[in-house]
């Protein structure tokens, strides 16, 4: 399976910037040129306040008062008392939702991608353009969470949110590998179409500045300015990255699931959207916490400047839909989607307080919001759900 370390060898390619290979940041150890004093230890935000925080609070018991989502001084490493009790509450419900893709029988799967009736082209570019975007996608939302976001949140119930967060990301990779292998697709096909692809490519160049923003170590926050950064590089990642660029991809592959075909692919995906909207909430719920706590950031031209990467947003996952989707497939066309995706966009700048885009944007696909609640969905997930309950109680009769 390709790695980020794998990507550093492919010379010219962008997207390795976000691979962090080694000493690709170079960092006070493995630092061989010298640096001037000033310089000479380099220590993230993270870090830094670990020290200052076990150190300074050594007398001291910490208070909810104490508490914010970023450069906190409090220490990190007292969860209670709670705070946010939102984060924790979604850190429970995200425990309680736990699924692994093996569970889920891809044989039906199997048998009709083999018969060369099964499926028409147009739904096999579909489905291989599909996995092209996901099977890396998730591996740059973990590392995003692990390399940035983790580093710069400073508050430990919002931590053990990601923490679980971070889990599922690998899940989904899993998920999408599983698919991949079960299907019998070409791996380097596949996992390469994010190098190969150019409406993947596309969106992911897109993203890979944001990512990188949080997972340089050299970032800090602590200034108004690297504040906004951090905030703008939240917004891209919940609301841009999970919150739209999944939802082509998710509601194809829906859509042949609500035609019996395809069906374990269709299962699996249904839980990788359930974990999705959890993580675009969070996230969510996060920067609206960082507005409240810090309304200085929320500046009229900080507010322009995510309208118009959300619009460019809508505009590249487009692309994306019209390069999925070239004719007509399953019901559904690149118009409809267009349509979707400002359905979509208006409903995150709702989310975090921005005007909406697009004039009378409605959705096409009704359906897809009854995937999304959950609660009118309890048949399907119940069982699963209810298993991994009772087997992590202990019993001790
Ligand atoms: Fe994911
Ligand atoms: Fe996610």
């Amino acid at each position: 399976m390709l790695t980020f370390e794998d990507e550093s060898v492919q010379p010219g390619i962008p997207l390795a910037k976000n691979a962090l290979p080694k000493n690709h940041y170079p960092d006070a150890d493995s630092q061989m040129q010298p640096v001037p004093q000033t310089q000479a230890r380099v220590v993230s935000a993270g870090e830094e306040k670990l020290d200052q925080t076990i150190a300074g609070s050594a007398n001291r018991r910490v208070s909810v008062e104490d508490k914010q989502i970023i450069n906190c001084s409090a220490d990190v490493n007292q969860l209670v008392p709670f705070k946010y009790k939102w984060a924790w509450d979604k850190y429970l419900a995200a425990c309680a939702n736990h699924w692994m893709p093996q569970e889920i029988s891809m044989s039906r799967d199997i048998v009709l991608w083999r018969d060369p009736n099964g499926l028409t082209e147009d739904e096999r570019r579909l489905v291989k353009r599909n996995l092209g975007f996901f099977v890396t996608a998730d591996s740059l939302a973990a590392n995003n969470i692990v390399l940035g976001t983790y580093r710069h949140i400073t508050n430990p119930e919002c931590r053990q949110y990601l923490l679980r967060q971070a889990f599922e990301e690998a899940i989904h990779t899993h998920a999408y590998q599983y698919i991949v292998e079960s299907l019998g697709l070409d791996e380097g096909e596949i996992f390469n179409a994010y190098h190969e692809v150019q409406s993947i490519r596309d969106k992911d160049e897109f993203l890979i500045p944001f990512i990188d923003t949080l997972t340089n170590p050299h970032f800090k926050t602590g200034t108004p300015e690297a504040d906004q950064d951090l905030l703008k590089s939240l917004i891209v990642f919940a609301c841009i990255m999970e919150g739209l660029f999944f939802y082509v991809g998710f509601t194809q592959i829906l859509a042949l699931g609500r035609q019996n075909k395809m069906m374990g692919a269709a299962e699996q995906y249904q839980y990788i959207l359930r974990d999705e909207s959890m993580h675009c909430n969070f996230g969510i719920d996060v920067i609206n916490q960082i507005k409240m706590e810090n309304p200085h950031l929320w500046t009229k031209a900080f507010r322009e400047e995510i309208s118009e990467l959300m619009r460019k947003a809508v505009a590249l996952e487009y692309r994306y839909a019209e390069d999925t989707m070239p004719r007509g497939v399953l019901g559904m066309n690149a118009p409809m989607f267009k349509e979707y995706l400002r359905y979509i966009a208006n409903r995150r700048c709702q989310q975090i307080g921005l005007d909406t885009l697009y004039e009378d944007a409605h959705n096409p696909f009704p359906w897809m919001s009854e995937m999304i609640d959950l609660k009118k969905e309890k048949n399907f997930f119940e069982t699963r759900v209810t298993e991994y309950q009772t087997g992590g109680v202990l019993s001790w009769e």
